[in-house]
């Protein structure tokens, strides 16, 4: 078989990593991949949200199965495309993938179809956000209603900050069109976690549960980050808990979404808060997550092939997927000042020494440069162990992680300080 995986991350290297064990697996390309991706996979660099190209590219190189990594793709309807062109491909349609694109989409579904989330209100005009603001108080939470990676999500802790997040998304334009609607919520406290299921549209099947991290400091301070490590399986998330979020979230979502002519296949991510009144949604993304894939992928004991392309033809079943009983911790290395300005093209040292420890590292921001490997985004490497337990898989990953230095590199050093804690 021939694969494509679209995207250039960690995701995306862990996706390729999984995929190349499977002995079905004959050759897989990455559009655009990465240094890291590149000794698995030939790498070619293109536009990936050129869909006629990709297609065009999937035909001429006789790809079996297409995988979509990021959500701007799915978005722009590569999975529509590649369909009318007869190409099996791994992922929603733009309809379904909605779920992540409108945040407004996302909390009318759950409301119709009683799935449980935060109190919310929808806006398009910034004097009615702010004056429901002043009547529901603080804490709140603003979000941009569009896609803005990651970054469309203010939680406010005064009235004042939510005010003040109002004026950016909606009157300064910060995040563009994607604010020019906003949902405004109930700030949810609990623990977070997310759990992501595969799905053909109809059956949903679970994968491990798994934290990540999003403030850039220990400790849980400092601005929101792309994720900054993650660990599985995520103990809050306990089989009865497990049980609970597929048969109230993952279950009814996918129902829905085919209810409301907008079948679902792919990937669904749910990302919960678990609060005292049970799980509730935070957000639904229509992708794997970026760094949870990570963590969750090495845990998989099954063909993640054979799982892919039941999901793409309506055929996936629970015993299709099995997992190994051990925990899995991933350790993101950022560049300097990420998640604000940051340098590129510092070069990497250590990443063979990591790998004799016997972990992997992930590349997500590196390029390569004659026969060095050098930072050239914020999330630089995800290193990653597994383990028996995820205080071994700790030790292993920080010693992975110790092995590795390039200038002005920052990490976490309590990854899985929930789990370790309890
Ligand atoms: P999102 O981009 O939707 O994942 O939101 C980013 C982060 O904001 C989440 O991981 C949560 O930590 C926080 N957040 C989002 N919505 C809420 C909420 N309703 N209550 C509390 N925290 C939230
Ligand atoms: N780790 C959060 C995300 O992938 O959206």
């Amino acid at each position: 078989m021939r694969i494509l995986v679209i995207g250039s991350g960690g995701r995306e290297h862990a996706l390729v990593w999984k995929l190349k064990m499977s002995p079905r697996v004959e050759k897989i390309y990455a559009i655009p991949g990465n240094p890291g991706i590149s000794q698995l996979a030939e790498c070619i660099s293109m536009n990936m949200e050129d869909n006629r190209a990709l297609a065009d590219f999937a035909q001429k190189h006789g790809v079996n199965l297409t995988v979509v990594g990021p959500e701007a793709p799915l978005a722009n309807g590569i999975v529509d495309y590649f369909h009318k062109q007869g190409l099996t491909v791994f992922g929603p349609t733009q309809a379904a993938a909605e779920l992540e694109g409108s945040k407004s989409f996302a909390k009318g579904l759950m409301q119709k179809y009683n799935i449980p989330t935060a109190r919310f209100a929808v806006f398009n005009n910034p004097d009615e956000a702010a004056f429901y603001i002043q009547k529901q108080g603080a804490p709140i939470v603003v979000k941009a209603d569009g896609l803005a990676a990651g970054k469309g999500v203010i939680v406010a802790m005064t009235v004042e900050e939510a005010l003040q997040a109002v004026d950016t998304i909606m009157r300064e334009q910060a995040f563009g069109t994607a604010g020019s609607q906003i949902v405004i919520e109930e700030f949810l406290s609990g623990e977070e976690a997310s759990l992501l299921a595969f799905t053909d549209g109809k059956t949903v099947v679970p994968m491990v549960a798994a934290q990540d991290h999003k403030r850039i400091f220990d400790g849980d301070q400092g601005p929101n980050t792309g994720g900054m490590g993650a660990y599985a399986p995520a103990p809050v998330v306990t089989a009865v808990m497990k049980e609970k979020i597929v048969h109230e979230i993952l279950q009814p979502a996918v129902d829905a979404m085919r209810a409301e002519g907008r079948l679902y296949r792919g990937c669904l991510y749910a990302g919960l808060m678990i609060t005292a009144e049970g799980p509730k949604v935070i957000e639904f993304n229509a992708r794997f997550g970026d760094p949870e894939t990570q963590v969750v992928l090495p845990l998989l004991e099954s063909d993640l092939v054979d799982i892919m392309e039941a999901c793409t033809s309506g055929t996936l079943s629970e015993n299709m997927v099995s997992w190994r009983q051990e925990a899995a911790v991933c350790v993101v290395m950022a560049a300097g000042g990420y998640p604000g300005n940051y340098a590129k093209h510092d070069p990497i040292s250590g990443l063979e020494a990591a790998k004799q420890q016997g972990a992997y590292v992930f590349h997500a921001g590196t390029a390569a440069v004659k026969d060095a490997v050098v930072t050239n985004g914020g999330r630089v490497l995800g290193v990653t162990a597994t383990a028996g337990t995820i205080a071994a898989a700790v030790t292993k990953t920080y010693e992975a992680v110790r092995c590795i230095g390039f200038n002005g590199m920052q990490f976490r050093t309590d990854i899985a300080h929930r789990a370790m804690n309890r």
